[in-house]
């Protein structure tokens, strides 16, 4: 029998209260503590193993530990493992299933303070930023286990008109590799694995390389829910481990998030293997603008820019990249953005106050430095923060805004505290969303207008994912905002949406002569 909670009566993680005085005063001895530690880890997949040390982006002479990153005996090693073990995972049912992705979630809660410190560390996110990851991977796990017990649990009776007993059953499709980004080391990593065990597939989960420890603690919290080694198996290291799982046919799908040149690679790999053809579910960039007309709300513009182009030093998948303001308003509102912009707090993430920290790796940092600098050399108004001094123990991209003519001058996607801004004429709203749409990306829009005719021109027009009006453009949450785009932005489905574990099952029907 279906447990009653099955799904309405979730609940998302409350997370950590940084508010609440005593909990951040032992958070903070805890994690003071927790930066004197220096593990060296080596996940249970790794037999050969490659030693690494890995650094943190904060500061280049910091420790954060060492990694064995998988090579490719181990990997070769551990797709036999992953094919033994997933028929009883399948059989396993999906309230078992999520009995188990439900005790990881606890896990994670219970370990808040060990998951924020690396958060920090490896991938330099500040508190808020850390909560939030925390937060996120919590109700990835809690989500899918909602979906295997819904979807997984009971075939469900197709009625009709043959008179025969109809019976639909969900499995899963056999060995699913997850390539996760860095940007969210810990929410997206454990959001693709556990909605592949979800349905009842084995995963073989290579995290970004920039951040392997923080997703080899995920992986040693969910063994220690009951979940099996050779079920969920780590594979850590560069791009070849990457290209060696998605080139082998014994692979049957791959969930994948990052760039779109890495995306297409994975596709093109997935298409010359002899066998069954895989499955691919890839998130990849945008080039994520906002609109706002003259009936914005100047406060709430300038507040909702800030965090949308600046939080996670722009270092989300959602975050704010052009913004187009109506003429009118212009000067204003870029008075006021301004005034905000040279308030931000660029600094430690360690640090409490911190708003701006800085971008996952030096490469991050050459290729932002360079794009400003080219932009300035085209012509374009440029307005940069300095960097304080200390900020140059490590990789840190200095705030910038930059006044273009259009969309179209932007050029790529660019991954960091890099805001453009453009004007456009009071009537001139379409030519705007004909050249948001002319990227050929479509993940977040943001709308500020008061104005309901200027929204429903947007929904209507816009070839977007996730449509945000009158407030920011990022954070979305599980189960309420699924997250996710078209075109150049991914395959779909939504992750933390009803569609998404699904898109990681095969479907058997039963037809029974009665
Ligand atoms: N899910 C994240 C957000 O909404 C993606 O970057 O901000």
């Amino acid at each position: 029998p279906l447990p009653a909670n099955i799904y309405p009566n979730r609940l998302n993680s409350a997370g950590v209260d940084l508010a609440h005085r005593p909990t951040m005063t032992t958070l903070r001895e805890r994690l003071a503590e927790l930066a004197r530690d220096f593990p060296e880890v080596k996940p249970e997949s790794i037999q050969h193993g490659l030693m690494r040390k890995v650094r943190g982006p904060q500061d280049a002479a910091s420790l954060v530990g060492t990694i064995h990153d998988a090579t490719l005996a181990d990997v070769e090693a551990m797709i036999p493992r992953a094919l033994a073990a997933q028929p009883a995972w399948d059989a396993l049912g999906g309230v078992e299933r999520a009995a188990l992705l439900d005790k990881a979630a606890d896990l994670c809660e219970e370990n808040s303070d060990r998951i924020i410190s690396l958060c920090q560390r490896e991938a330099g996110k500040t508190p808020v930023d850390a909560v939030l990851e925390l937060r996120e991977a919590v109700d990835f796990l809690r989500y899918y286990a909602c979906e295997a017990r819904l979807l997984f649990s009971a075939p469900q009776p197709l009625p009709g008109p043959t008179g025969e007993e109809n019976l639909l059953r969900l499995h899963g499709r056999g060995v699913f590799a997850t390539i996760a980004p860095w940007n969210f080391p810990l929410a997206i990593f454990i959001g693709m694995a556990s909605a592949a065990m979800a349905a009842g597939n084995s995963v073989i989960a290579k995290p970004a390389e920039q951040t392997p420890m923080i997703a080899a603690l995920a992986v040693e919290l969910c063994h220690q829910a009951g979940i099996p080694a050779d079920v969920l198996q780590l594979a850590p290291g560069d791009g070849a481990i990457g290209a060696a799982l998605t080139a082998d046919p014994r692979i049957s799908g791959v969930a994948f998030t990052g760039s779109v040149a890495t995306a297409q690679a994975i596709n093109r790999a997935m298409a010359a293997r002899e066998g069954p053809i895989g499955k691919l579910i890839a998130e990849t960039g945008g080039q994520n603008a906002m609109i706002v007309d003259s009936s914005a709300l100047p406060e709430q513009v300038t507040r909702d820019v800030m965090s949308s182009a600046f939080q996670s030093a722009g270092q989300r998948c959602s975050a704010l990249r052009v913004l187009y303001v109506q003429e009118d308003v212009a000067d204003t509102m870029l008075a006021m953005i301004r005034g905000a912009f040279e308030a931000l707090v660029i600094g430690d993430p360690a640090d409490p106050a911190t708003d701006v920290g800085p971008v996952i790796d030096a490469e991050a940092k050459a290729s932002l430095d360079a794009h400003v600098a080219e932009m300035a050399a085209r012509g374009y108004t440029v307005w940069q923060r300095d960097l304080p001094p200390a900020c140059a123990k490590g990789t840190y991209v200095a705030p910038t805004i930059i006044e273009v003519g259009s969309i179209a001058d932007v050029g790529e996607e660019h991954f960091g505290p890099v805001l453009h801004i453009a004007r456009f004429p009071a009537g001139g709203l379409e030519q705007v969303i004909t050249d948001i749409n002319a990227t050929g990306y479509g993940l977040t829009l943001g709308v500020h207008s008061r104005i309901g005719a200027v929204r429903r021109l947007v929904e209507a027009k816009a070839r977007v994912g996730n449509l945000y009006v009158n407030r920011n453009q990022i954070g979305a949450v599980v189960g309420s905002q699924p997250f996710g785009g078209e075109g150049l932005s991914g395959t779909g489905p939504k992750a933390g949406g009803p569609h998404y574990v699904t898109a990681f099952a095969t479907e058997r029907v039963t037809c029974v002569d009665t």
